[in-house]
């Protein structure tokens, strides 16, 4: 077999470099570990930036988004009780959007559906070789072992994936910070409990009340890394999640029991580079960021579009300059984005026992709410640096 491109990982990134790619006439082959159905029913991010919504239309697969997703002008900030606006739109020109990363994902698979482009799922044992020379990608699937031989490889299979891997230790840099918390994360259908997201500290720990739809909410709680799933009842979630995030919205909360609840370690995380020879590493695979300021799935965006241009030019007029940039493009937003990440994080959740830093946290948030210019800094962050 042979393919210009083997794309490892059936996620957001994978699946949307596929398509960009097909879109500029340059064949792929997608190798995923899951099955289809698996990767549809996957429950992650929810919020996109201008700039991946962007990247999304020049793909192709915007209409539903468009439709359905929900525009938001605003975040809140819960602190001491009471909540804070913080004006995105009025401050930066821009807003962002509410449209599930599961949606994302089914919008794409329908797209490569209809392309007629082939995607391996169940996908096993995926191995890279002669990255550096003329690279090759073997798997197991329905019994059988198979052979592609292909241009470049674009390791898309997120932090636990094959591809970064392969990499031979001593070329590659890992950077990490963990935290000692997870976010327990329920899904539920019943109207949001506000108009915006809201992000709240308290004594007790983080809260944010978020949502997929006019019909469905996501809501998280910061509980301790040893926690699973079944230590929590829906009823004491809600119980706590209610403390935290304050009385008037905590009134809003009907009984509803939940689609699903997951609990999700935290970590920031990012390997440099993100080239060795013939394979690039993109999204998840390259970078991990806490979920608190939304920056996970806009990142992978970023870097696919990044690659994509660099795999066009090198396609259309043999100039491999955009390739050879794209380490050093992607790290700068890569780092911006981590920095935000940590930022919020570090600011919004309970780190019991640190005296000094508790102080400095709520010094840091006071000064967000008080000042225009912090408030700039924040929606700047937030709805997206440039791509
Ligand atoms: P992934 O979505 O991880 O996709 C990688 C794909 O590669 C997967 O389908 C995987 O099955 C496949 N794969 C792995 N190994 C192999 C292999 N050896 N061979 C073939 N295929 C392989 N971000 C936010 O902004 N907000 C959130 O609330 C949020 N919640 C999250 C919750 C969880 C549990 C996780 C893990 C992430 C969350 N994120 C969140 C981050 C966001 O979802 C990711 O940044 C985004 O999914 C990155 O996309 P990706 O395509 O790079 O990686
Ligand atoms: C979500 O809706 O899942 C979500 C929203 C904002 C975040 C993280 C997760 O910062």
């Amino acid at each position: 077999m042979r393919s210009q491109v083997v794309i490892v990982g059936a996620g957001p990134a994978g699946l949307l470099l596929g398509q960009l790619l097909g879109r500029a006439g340059i064949d792929t082959l997608i190798l995923e570990r899951r099955s289809a159905a698996y990767v549809k029913e996957r429950i992650r991010a929810g919020v996109l930036e201008q700039g991946t919504v962007d990247v999304l239309e020049h793909a192709g697969v915007a209409q539903r988004l468009h439709a359905d997703g929900l525009i938001h002008d605003g975040v809140e900030i819960g602190f001491q009780g009471a909540r804070h606006r913080i004006a995105l739109k009025e401050l930066t020109g821009k807003g962002v959007t509410v449209y599930g990363q599961t949606e994302v994902t089914r919008d794409l698979m329908d797209a490569r559906a209809s392309a007629g482009a082939p995607v391996v799922y169940e996908a096993e044992d995926v191995t890279l070789s002669d990255i550096g020379g003329s690279p090759r990608v073997t798997f197991r699937h329905g019994g059988k072992t198979h052979e592609v031989d292909c241009d470049f490889i674009a390791g898309c299979d997120g932090y636990h994936g094959v591809s970064r891997k392969s990499v031979p230790p001593d070329a590659i840099t890992a950077f990490e910070r963990q935290y000692d918390f997870g976010w327990l994360g329920v899904l539920a259908d019943f109207a949001p409990l506000w108009d915006e997201l809201i992000y709240a500290t308290s004594e007790r720990g983080f809260a944010l009340a978020s949502m997929r739809s006019e019909t469905r909410v996501r809501c998280y709680i910061q509980c301790p890394l040893e926690d699973s799933v079944d230590d929590w009842s829906e009823a004491e979630f809600w119980a706590e999640f209610g403390e935290r995030i304050g009385g008037d919205i905590a009134a809003r909360i009907p009984q509803v029991p939940a689609l699903e609840m997951s609990i999700a370690p935290l970590r920031s995380f990012v390997a440099e580079p993100l080239r060795f020879g013939k394979l690039f590493l993109a999204g998840d695979a390259a970078h991990i960021v806490p979920p608190t300021g939304a920056k996970g799935l806009n990142l992978a965006v970023s870097d696919v579009f990044y690659l994509y241009e660099g795999l066009r030019d090198f396609y259309r007029s043999r100039s491999d300059l955009a390739l050879v940039e794209y380490s050093a493009r992607c790290l700068k937003r890569i780092w911006r984005a981590e920095r935000f990440s940590w930022w919020m994080t570090r600011q919004l959740h309970a780190f019991p026992g640190e005296g000094f830093d508790e102080r400095m946290q709520r010094t840091e948030i006071e000064y967000l709410l008080e000042s225009q210019a912090a408030q700039k800094a924040f929606a700047e962050n937030y709805v997206g640096l440039p791509l």
